[in-house]
Parts: C-alpha cells; sequence; structure tokens
C-alpha cells in the first residue's frame, strides 16, 4: 500500500474550499488525509468547522508578529511540524515572501477567483464586471513569488451574465472552485501531478 500523503491547509475566514477539500477526501478515500488547518485569524470560521471534523486548528496570527518574515518564519514552523507533504492555501489571504515560497516549491498549491493571468489581486468579481469580460472563472496553482502567478494546474470557466452582481458572480465561481479545488489536490496525493520547471506534468489517464 501506498503511504498516506500529509495535506495541509491555511485559511483565513469562512474556509469552504477546505470544506470541500476534506468532504471530497473521505467520500473519494484518497490516499491522504488533512494533518491541519492553520488560519492567520483566530477567529476564521474554518477553523472551528475543521476543529468539529477532528482536524487539527492552529490560529498563527500575523499580528503576533512584528514583520512578514518573522510571521512566514512562525508559519513555516507551524506547517512543518505537521510534516505535510502539500500545502493548500484555500483563501489565505496574506501575501507570503519568497523564502516561504521556496521552502515549499513544488508542494504549494493556491486558488485565485478569476481565470488567470486576468484580475489577479483583490475584488476579481469586480474586476471582471468592470472589463465587461463575457467568462470568468477560478484557477487552481502551483505558487511561485509572484503574487498570483504560477504553473496553471486547473482552471473553470463561468459565464458572465448580463445582471451579475458580485455576490451573484462570486457564487458561481464558487461553485466551481469546490469543484476544481479537490480534484487538483487529489491529482497531487496520487502522485499524478508534479511540478517540473515553470510547467505543470500530468500522468497518463490510464496510470
Ligand atoms: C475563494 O473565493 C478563494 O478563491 C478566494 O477567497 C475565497 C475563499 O473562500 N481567494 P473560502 O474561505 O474557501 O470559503
Amino acid at each position: 500500500m501506498r503511504a498516506m500523503k500529509r495535506i495541509m491547509i491555511l485559511i483565513s475566514g469562512r474556509g469552504s474550499n477546505m470544506e470541500a477539500i476534506l468532504r471530497t477526501a473521505v467520500a473519494e478515500q484518497w490516499p491522504a488525509q488533512i494533518a491541519a488547518v492553520i488560519s492567520n485569524k483566530a477567529e476564521a470560521v474554518g477553523l472551528t468547522t475543521a476543529g468539529k471534523a477532528g482536524i487539527a486548528a492552529v490560529a498563527v496570527e500575523h499580528h503576533d508578529y512584528p514583520d512578514r518574515e518573522r510571521f512566514d518564519a512562525a508559519l513555516a514552523g507551524a506547517i512543518d511540524r505537521f510534516a505535510p507533504d502539500l500545502v493548500v492555501l484555500a483563501g489565505f489571504m496574506r501575501i507570503l515572501t519568497p523564502g516561504f515560497v521556496h521552502h515549499y516549491h513544488g508542494r504549494l498549491l493556491n486558488i485565485h477567483p478569476s481565470l488567470l493571468p486576468s484580475f489577479p489581486g483583490l475584488a476579481t468579481h469586480r474586476q471582471a464586471l468592470e472589463a465587461g469580460v463575457k467568462f470568468h472563472g477560478a484557477t487552481v496553482h502551483f505558487v511561485t513569488a509572484e503574487l498570483d502567478h504560477g504553473p496553471i494546474v486547473e482552471q473553470a470557466v463561468v459565464p458572465v451574465l448580463e445582471d451579475d452582481t458580485e455576490a451573484v458572480l462570486a457564487a458561481r465561481v464558487l461553485a466551481q472552485e469546490h469543484v476544481i479545488y479537490p480534484r487538483a489536490v487529489r491529482d497531487f496525493v496520487e502522485g499524478r501531478i508534479w511540478l517540473d520547471g515553470d510547467r505543470v506534468r500530468r500522468a497518463p489517464h490510464n496510470q
């Protein structure tokens, strides 16, 4: 039997992507376990959800540290105690230092609510509405030092409709996030995707 992979999930708030990953991991019996969930905000709803699911839920609060370097060092210390094979950023709203990103090279995934490279940064749904695009979506990518860039693993596309508000569009995108993020994480823990330089490689389907 293959060794169980260890997944660490980092959140800042609601944690619906985290929940989608937890739910799918159990339903599909992945060869993996969620080792812990860490939030940079102690009050994050997702921490309570993780705790109720019997998962170690840890707060490492950024305002307890004088600068980004020291916060990232503390965060990496908290993560590495659980020796994860994969670190999943799921609505983790902090810019990470290049040193942190380098430390987890090839085993750090993020989801961003736009079709990258369009609309990096915040308020992606507003950006999409203002740009008048007809299609919008979400992207799962390996994290590199440049914010909201990095080799793309999965994307999902949704239509932008005439009367969409930010909230309506966000909900349409989020439903797709909950499909593509668990799929990307599963592919990683099953060894079917990996980072090779600046490209994502994928094992052939029948393997
Ligand atoms: C998601 O839309 C994610 O893409 C974005 O923040 C939101 C987090 O939602 N970066 P949740 O905490 O997973 O519910």
